[in-house]
């Protein structure tokens, strides 16, 4: 059954329902070390956390808990915004399946639709279009303390110090309540976010930053940031402009994913946005999420050759190593992303020519696939795995691609941040299970063993 779907309760054979039972939406637990049982509402096949508190053994007690470290098992939030189905490698915006939209809406067309639910008419996309691009623009102030970075400094820290500092700009941003506000830093975060991405860049590599082109669309207004040097006006390539918008729609959500939940979790305390997406941002540079297309290349790199794999695999399987771009926490089959990037890669290896790294990467998924190891984990190749090879073709340094992958999921950051707002859900603040020492008596210093 679709994940989140209301559940009607229909008596079914295999449901073996005890002889005059009538089916309801609820939970019955017994409490074995009280034998008290407990009726507790289900709701989209989930119960309420906190309907379990009411389980005690005595009155006195705090009430149980369940206790699912890294939310394997917990929905944080209710949310219309992106729907995957992991067991069948599904991923859908606001119902729209991701096949149908990559190549076919522009990034901004799918922010849109992310970000207000519908697909916009060509009038509510010309508006659109004409706020995000009216907001490509840095503050002078930022570009000198841009400056400030050592010339080697991962573009992403500065990135993700360049957003949280934009709330220094625009204080009137922690006014989270009111919609105009809260839709105008929407605007500029959308907008702003390849300009930063763009001079942490032109920065790390000692070239003078190069303003927006507003005539252009976003991604080669993106690529013109990035690579402009002397000419009058920057042509993007037609092939690498789309495959960038087409990367940045793959990126654009993924529902409650680490960078998303921080997002969340930061705004929940009423911050404006730009903190709230500094944080966010902060999250994805890990290894284990968005960083994870810088590794796969430093990894395909130490592997260095085809013949090499076997003896690498042996590393991952070992628990030396992991496979860098394989597995996801949701998705159990196929990462429906990493096949359209794998498409792309194809158009945009006509332009650039072969990326030789490719030959490495199919050899890697090819054996990976058919490895028992693999195969009883349920490893597939994720969205960083061709990401990594096609940003490399594209001539970006490996430390440019989570911020690659920032720039994508910022409509998503910012959906599921104004989302959280208008559900008004209560700070985040999770429990814990305290396995400490419980009290004791200060000991002075002399008498410390
Ligand atoms: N290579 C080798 N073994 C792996 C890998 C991997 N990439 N991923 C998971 N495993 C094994 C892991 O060792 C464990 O084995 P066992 O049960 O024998 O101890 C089992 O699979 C479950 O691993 P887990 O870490 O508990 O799984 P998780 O759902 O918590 O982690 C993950 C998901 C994405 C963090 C993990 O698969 C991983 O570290 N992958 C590599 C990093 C990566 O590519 N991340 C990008 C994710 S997609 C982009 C995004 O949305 O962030």
């Amino acid at each position: 059954m679709a994940k989140g779907a209301a559940t009607a309760p229909q008596a079914t054979p295999d449901m073996k329902l005890h002889e005059g039972l009538v089916p309801k939406d609820t939970l019955t637990i017994t409490d074995n070390r009280t034998g008290k049982a407990y009726e507790v509402p289900i709701t989209h096949d989930a119960i309420k956390a906190i309907d379990l508190r009411q389980i005690k053994v005595n009155p006195d007690d705090f009430g149980m808990m369940s206790f699912d470290p890294g939310f394997t098992n917990t929905a944080h939030c209710e949310s219309s915004i992106t729907y995957i189905d992991g067991d069948k490698g599904i991923l859908r915006y606001r119902g729209y399946p991701i096949e149908q939209l990559a190549g076919k809406a522009s990034f901004l067309e799918v922010s849109y639709l992310i970000m207000f639910g519908e697909l916009p008419t060509k009038a509510h996309l010309a508006e659109w279009t004409n706020n995000i691009v009216h907001h490509t623009f840095l503050h002078e102030n930022a570009k000198t303390f841009l400056d400030g970075f050592r010339y080697d400094a991962h573009p992403m820290g500065v990135f993700i110090s360049t957003v949280a500092a934009l709330s220094t700009f625009y204080p009137e941003a922690n006014q989270i309540d009111d919609p105009v506000i809260r839709q105008h830093q929407i605007h500029r975060l959308i907008a702003k976010t390849p300009t930063i991405a763009a001079f942490a860049y032109r920065h790390m590599r000692g070239l003078p930053y190069a303003y927006p082109d507003n005539e252009l669309s976003y991604a080669g207004n993106f690529l013109n940031m990035l690579f402009k040097t002397t000419e009058a006006k920057y042509k993007p390539n037609p092939v690498l402009e789309k495959a960038l918008d087409v990367l940045f729609v793959l990126h654009a959500d993924h529902e409650q994913n680490c960078s998303t939940a921080a997002m969340r979790g930061i705004g929940s305390s009423h911050v404006d946005p730009y903190s709230a997406m500094a944080g966010a941002a902060a999250a994805l540079y890990g290894p284990l999420h968005g960083g994870a297309n810088e590794q796969v290349l430093r990894m395909l790199r130490e592997i260095g050759s085809v013949k090499a794999i076997p003896e690498y695999i042996k590393r991952v399987k070992s628990k030396e190593v992991r496979l860098m771009g394989f597995g996801h926490r949701v998705y159990k089959n196929y990462d429906p992303r990493a096949k359209i990037i794998k498409q792309i890669a194809d158009e945009v290896f006509e332009v650039t020519g072969r990326n030789p790294l490719l030959d490495i990467a199919l050899e890697l998924e090819r054996i990976a696939l058919e490895d028992e190891y693999f195969v009883s984990h349920k490893l597939y190749p994720n969205v960083d795995f061709y990401s990594g090879i096609i940003y490399e073709a594209m001539q970006f340094p490996v430390e440019m691609y989570p911020v690659l992958f920032a720039i994508g999921r910022t409509p998503g950051w910012l959906a599921q941040w104004q989302e959280m707002l208008m559900h008004k859900l209560p700070i985040t603040r999770p429990r814990q299970i305290f396995t400490g020492v419980e009290t004791r008596d200060f000991v002075p210093m002399e008498k410390r063993k």
